[in-house]
């Protein structure tokens, strides 16, 4: 079964109103393209902007998502962002469990596992994101950490509707540095028999496989081309809409 490629920007705690509104309206002029090659665009706006970046895009073939939301569907938990709230905001994802957040907020396992059902509670998608740091990678344990993050953080009733998994090496976010075409497909190979031996085997076969990492124009061809990335989860390149774009086109290619 053929698995539609998702490009999606996270645009992490960037843009003031007028830079999102601008960057979302540049997206939302070039989407079509992407559209029309079977490419599905996706863009992450800090949460207090996703209205506004929402009737910046206007009707374009682009999705909404939050970088994060909580576990509950409300009550007292000052700062925080439901699930429910985002869907009403018009997301149709949410990231969860993005390295950012487990380093800067302590979230674990469970957490992003609750957050995930949060998710599917509120009908969203769940991106849920893994990947190693280099300390990990250079003692050789690179897979088993990914194993550990996908049993503790995938909920039981992940299906290829309601859930994506985004492999982002730690070493390799925001730093330049990016995984090699093979050592990403090696990883991703491996997320992908993880997600076999857990659920049926149509689900493995459909659920996509991000790529996230300093994914770039220059990069970006060759990534996408392996068999198991299915997609980008991208940080600084979205937030210029031409880099953003390019690397869509690069995945309709
Ligand atoms: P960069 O593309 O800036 O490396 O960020 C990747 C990322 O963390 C996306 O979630």
């Amino acid at each position: 079964m053929a698995r539609t490629t998702l490009i999606a920007g996270n645009w992490k705690m960037n843009g003031r109103l007028e830079e999102a509104q601008a960057l979302g309206r540049a997206v939302a002029v070039g989407s079509d393209a992407a559209f029309a090659a079977g490419v599905e665009l996706l863009v992450c706006p800090p949460a207090v902007l996703i209205p506004p970046v929402a009737a910046a895009l206007a009707g374009a073939p682009v999705k909404l998502g939050g970088q994060d939301c909580h576990a509950a569907a409300s009550g007292a938990h000052t700062g925080d962002v439901a699930a429910e709230m985002l869907a009403d905001a018009g997301c149709s994802y949410v990231i969860v469990g993005h390295s950012e957040r487990r380093a800067d907020h302590g979230e674990d396992d469970a957490v992003v596992r609750a957050k995930a059902e949060a998710a599917h509670r509120a009908g969203l998608s769940a991106i849920v994101c893994v990947g190693e740091t280099r300390a990990e990678r250079d003692a050789g344990r690179a897979l088993e950490i990914i194993s550990g993050q996908l049993a503790g953080s995938l909920p039981d009733g992940a299906s290829a509707a309601n859930t994506v998994v985004a492999y982002e090496p730690v070493w390799a976010i925001g730093t330049g540095l990016t995984a090699t075409p093979a050592d990403a497909q090696d990883v991703h190979a491996h997320i992908r028999a993880e997600l076999r031996a857990r659920f049926a085997g149509e689900t493995a076969q459909a659920m996509r496989i991000l790529y996230g990492g300093s994914m770039k124009p220059g990069n970006a061809a060759e990534l996408l081309a392996q068999p198991d990335i299915d997609g980008g989860l991208i940080g600084g390149a979205s937030l210029k809409a031409e880099e953003f774009l390019t690397i869509a086109g690069a995945a309709g290619a």
